[in-house]
Parts: C-alpha cells; structure tokens; sequence
C-alpha cells in the first residue's frame, strides 16, 4: 500500500483498485463507441485526474473538451446551486457525449450538467463516473452507465477529489480525517 498522507484516515481504492477500474472501464467504453463520434466532457476540477487516465484506456477515436461547474466551493456539503464557470468550446450537436465525472453524490451537479447538455442535441448522453455515492434517498435520478466503484458515504480525497483544494493530487481515494474538516 501507498505512504498514507498523514490527513488520511484509511485507503479506501489504492492506485492499483483504480487501474483495475479504469481499464473496465476503458474496455466498455472502446466496444460501446466503436465508429462512433465520441466526445469526452469531463467536469473540472475533479475529474481531470480521472480523465486522464480514462481516455487512454478507450482505444477508438474521440474528441475531448471540458465543462466547469461548482456546487460544493470550499465546504464539505453542496451548497444546492450550481453555477457554470466555463463552458464547452466544440459543438456537441449530434455527437454521442459521455460526461466523465470523479464523483456522483447529490446528484445536483449532473442533474443539471445532463440538461445543459440535451438541449444542446447530442446524438447521446451518457455519464461514466469514478465514484458513485448511492446513497438511499438521498441522490436525485441519474442513472450512470459507467461506474468505477460504489462508495460509502464518507468524505473522500485523492485521485482528483479535494477537501478546500488539497489532496487532489493524491494517487489513491482516501477517507478525510473527521478533525481535518470539523
Ligand atoms: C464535486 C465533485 C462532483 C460533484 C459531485 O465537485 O467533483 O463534480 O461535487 O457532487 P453532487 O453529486 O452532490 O453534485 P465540486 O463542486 O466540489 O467542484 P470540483 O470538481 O472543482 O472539486
Ligand atoms: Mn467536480
Ligand atoms: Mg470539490
């Protein structure tokens, strides 16, 4: 296992569960979108860890852009509004889009991710996220197609998900020490 940072409670995915993961996923997604105009719209900030890794594990032609958005600011809980701090640069119109995110936990972000982008008449939309926190009743209705890893509900770092900005460039996804954020 990896050095732990010292703010670390526990690993909960090291660097090799998420290879492991990530070449699934890379898999799937290759035979999915075979001779298919794919676009990958990852979410920044988070999922630009998750993105790199995931884009060289799809082995069929693809176009890449980004979308910034964000409901959490420095705090553990999603503030319930989320506002649109870039926007794409390439026309998705009749293209099969796949939103590439680190984590589904509310929801709110893809919930209104996934209608910003229908109306903008993709061919498809689909979401592949990292983590999914599916917990009951607490998530609004999106139904990922791709999904790394279930994941409990705890505050989670690494692997492209911060705490206030840190911890983002940590190779595994950890759990936060409850002292760091309280
Ligand atoms: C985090 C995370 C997801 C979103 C998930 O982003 O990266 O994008 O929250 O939460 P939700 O399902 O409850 O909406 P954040 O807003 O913290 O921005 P960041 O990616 O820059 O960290
Ligand atoms: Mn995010
Ligand atoms: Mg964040």
């Amino acid at each position: 296992m990896e050095t732990m940072h010292p703010d670390v409670e526990k690993v909960l995915f090291s660097e090799e569960d998420i290879a492991n993961m990530v070449k699934r996923l890379g898999a799937q997604i290759s035979e999915d979108y075979k001779g298919k105009d794919l676009v990958l719209i990852a979410v920044l900030r988070g999922a630009v860890v998750f993105m790199g890794d995931l884009m060289r594990a799809i082995d069929t032609d693809l176009a890449i852009d980004f979308m910034a958005v964000s409901s959490y600011g420095n705090g553990t809980k999603s503030s319930g509004t989320v506002r649109i701090i870039k926007d794409l640069d390439i026309d998705i119109k009749d293209r099969d889009v796949l939103i590439v995110e680190d984590i589904l936990d509310s929801g709110l972000t893809l919930k209104y991710l996934m209608a910003n982008l229908v109306s903008r008449g993709p061919a498809s939309l689909e979401v592949c996220t990292f983590l999914w926190k599916d917990v009951e009743g607490k998530q609004a209705a999106i139904d990922p197609k791709y999904v790394g890893t279930h994941c409990p509900d705890e505050f989670v770092v690494g692997y492209g998900l911060d705490y206030a900005e840190h911890y983002r460039n940590l190779p595994y996804v950890g759990i936060l020490k409850p002292e760091v954020y309280a």
